[in-house]
C-alpha cells in the first residue's frame, strides 16, 4: 500500500499543506492566507488562532484532495517561519499575545542598548547572530515584560515559549509534546549553535527562564503524534526544520560549497559550510543548517527581509497588479530608458547592512514613470540584494565555495527575474524541476525517517534542472546598474 509523506509549511503570510506520494510527487496541496497584523510602524503580529486554524484547513484541504485519510500517511514533516515568537498557557495552550513575528522591529532599540553595552561579542561567538530584532530573544523578553503578569508565570513554569513548529507540535499532540529542532532553536538568541544546548549566560542576558524553553531535538526526530480526534487517524511527526533550512534541504545543498536562495516573503541565501562553522567578517549569520543523527551541519546565511513582500505591496497596497503573477510581464514592460531604484527596506534591512531603522525608499522617478518602472524596480531589488549578499559569502568563503545558485520560492516562476539576478550576479542560476523545495525538504526529513523515502545520496540524485539561467548582460551595463543600487542603498541607509 502507498505510504504518503505529508508536509506542513507554515510561512509568513500562509499556511500550506501538501500530500506526497511514495515517488515524491504531490497528490494534494492545502493553502490559506491569513491577516497581517500592523499595530504600529515596524511592529509586525499574526493571530496564533489564525494561524492554527489555517494550518488545520490546510491539513484537511490536502488530504482531500490527495484522497487520502490520515491513516495513509506514513509521517508529518514540518516546516515554518522561523523566528516568529510565541508565548502560550501550558493549562489551556493559548497563547498571551499575539505572535511576533520575525521581521517585527519592536525592540530596535533595546538591541542598541545591548550592542552599546559591548554585548554583541558574545552573542554572535555562541549563537552566529547578531544583536537585530530579527531573532527571537528580545522578542521574548519583550512579551514577558509587558504582558501583564507573563514573567512571573513563566518562572512558575506555567507558560511555554515556542517558534511556529513548537507551537503547533504542542496543538497537533494535544499538549504532550513542548520541542522544536535544531535549526528553530538556534534562530532565539539563546541557543550555542557549537554547545548544541540551551546557553545559560544567554538567558541571563536576555533574562529569559529557562522553564519556558522547549527540548531541542534532530531535524529528523520523534516530535510527538498527533490527536487522533484532529484528522481521523494519528499521524506521527518525524521531521521538522526552519523554512530556509528545509529549503537547502529540498534543493539537496548536502555538500559543502552548495547554495541556494529562496524567494519567499523574504529571501534567504544558505551556503553549506559542512561542519565548518564559518564565522563571517561581513556581517552574515553563521547558523545550523541540519541536524541529523546528532551531526550538526552549518551554514552561511545572508538574509533579506522583503522579497515578494514587495510584490504583495505591489499588489495589495499599490494596487498595481491584481495577481502577483502579473508582476513580471508588468515590469517587462517598462521603460528601459528610466533608472528607477527601489530600497524595500519597510522592516528595515538585513544582511549585510543590519539597520533597523531604515525605511523603504524609491529613487530616481521622473513624470514619465508609472506602474512598470515600480513593478521592475521591486524586481531588480531583490535580485541585487542577492548579489550584496553573495558579494559577502565570497569573502568568507572564498571562490572555492562558487557553484551555482540553485533558486526556490514563489518569484522564480518569473523568467525576467531570474534572467536578470544572472545578468547582475555574472554567474548561472539554477531553476530546478520542483519549486516546492521547503516543503520537499521537510517531507524528506520525515519520510527517510519513516523509513518510506530514500537517504540522502539517493535524494540529491533525484533533484532536476528546470532551466539554468545564464548572464546575457554586457559588463559596462551592469556596473553602472549596480553602481546606481550602492548609491540609492547608501542614501536609505541611517547608520
Ligand atoms: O527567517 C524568516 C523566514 O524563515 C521567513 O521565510 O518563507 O516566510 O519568507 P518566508
Amino acid at each position: 500500500m502507498t505510504k504518503y509523506i505529508l508536509a506542513i509549511d507554515q510561512g509568513t503570510t500562509s499556511s500550506r499543506a501538501m500530500v506526497f506520494a511514495q515517488d515524491r510527487s504531490i497528490a494534494g496541496v492545502g493553502q490559506k492566507e491569513f491577516a497581517q497584523i500592523f499595530p504600529q510602524d515596524g511592529w509586525v503580529e499574526h493571530d496564533p488562532e489564525e494561524i492554527w486554524e489555517s494550518v488545520v484547513w490546510a491539513v484537511k484541504t490536502a488530504l482531500s484532495e490527495a484522497r487520502i485519510t490520515a491513516g495513509d500517511v506514513a509521517a508529518i514533516g514540518i516546516t515554518n517561519q522561523r523566528e516568529t515568537t510565541l508565548i502560550w498557557d501550558r493549562q489551556t495552550g493559548k497563547a498571551i499575545h499575539n505572535a511576533i513575528v520575525w521581521q517585527d522591529r519592536r525592540t530596535a532599540g533595546y538591541c542598541a542598548k545591548l550592542k552599546q553595552d559591548g554585548h554583541e561579542a558574545l552573542v554572535t561567538d555562541k549563537t552566529g547572530l547578531l544583536l537585530d530584532p530579527y531573532f527571537s530573544g528580545t522578542k521574548i523578553k519583550w512579551l514577558l515584560d509587558n504582558v501583564e503578569g507573563a514573567r512571573q508565570r513563566a518562572e512558575a513554569g506555567e507558560l511555554a515559549f515556542g517558534t511556529i513548529d513548537s507551537f503547533l507540535i504542542w496543538r497537533l499532540t494535544g499538549g504532550a509534546s513542548h520541542v522544536t529542532d535544531a535549526t528553530n532553536a538556534g534562530r532565539t538568541l539563546l541557543f550555542d549553535i557549537a554547545a548544541n544546548g540551551w546557553d545559560e549566560q544567554l538567558l541571563a542576558l536576555f533574562t529569559v527562564p529557562a522553564a519556558l524553553l522547549p527540548e531541542v531535538k534532530d531535524c529528523a526526530a520523534d516530535f510527538g503524534t498527533t490527536e487522533a480526534s484532529l484528522f481521523g487517524a494519528a499521524m506521527p511527526i518525524l521531521g521538522v526544520a526552519g523554512d530556509q533550512h528545509a529549503a537547502s534541504i529540498g534543493q539537496a545543498c548536502f555538500e559543502p560549497g552548495m547554495l541556494k536562495s529562496t524567494y519567499g516573503t523574504g529571501c534567504f541565501a544558505l551556503l553549506n559550510t559542512g561542519t565548518d562553522m564559518v564565522r563571517s567578517k561581513n556581517r552574515l549569520l553563521t547558523t545550523i543548517a541540519y541536524r541529523l543523527d546528532g551531526q550538526t551541519i552549518y551554514a552561511l546565511e545572508g538574509s533579506i527581509f522583503i522579497a515578494g513582500a514587495a510584490v504583495q505591496w505591489i499588489r495589495d497596497g499599490l494596487k498595481l497588479v491584481k495577481h502577483a503573477s502579473e508582476t513580471g510581464p508588468l515590469a517587462r514592460t517598462a521603460d528601459p530608458s528610466q533608472s528607477v531604484y527601489m530600497v524595500p527596506a519597510f522592516v528595515g534591512l538585513g544582511a549585510p547592512w543590519w539597520d533597523a531603522d531604515a525605511r523603504g525608499a524609491i529613487y530616481g522617478l521622473t513624470r514619465n514613470s508609472g506602474p512598470a518602472e515600480i513593478a521592475k524596480a521591486a524586481l531588480e531589488a531583490v535580485c541585487y540584494q542577492t548579489r550584496d549578499l553573495l558579494e559577502a559569502m565570497r569573502k568568507d568563503w572564498g571562490e572555492s565555495g562558487k557553484t551555482v545558485l540553485r533558486v526556490d520560492g514563489g518569484m522564480v516562476a518569473s523568467d525576467w527575474t531570474m534572467q536578470f539576478l544572472a545578468d547582475i550576479l555574472d554567474a548561472p542560476v539554477d531553476r530546478p524541476k520542483i519549486l516546492e523545495t521547503t516543503a520537499l525538504g521537510a517531507a524528506w526529513l520525515a519520510g527517510s525517517k519513516a523509513g518510506v523515502w530514500p537517504g540522502m545520496a539517493e535524494f540529491s540524485q533525484s533533484w532536476a534542472l528546470d532551466q539554468r539561467f545564464t548572464p546575457e548582460m554586457d559588463a559596462a551595463t551592469r556596473d553602472a546598474k549596480i553602481k546606481g543600487w550602492d548609491d540609492a542603498v547608501r542614501r536609505t541607509l541611517t547608520v
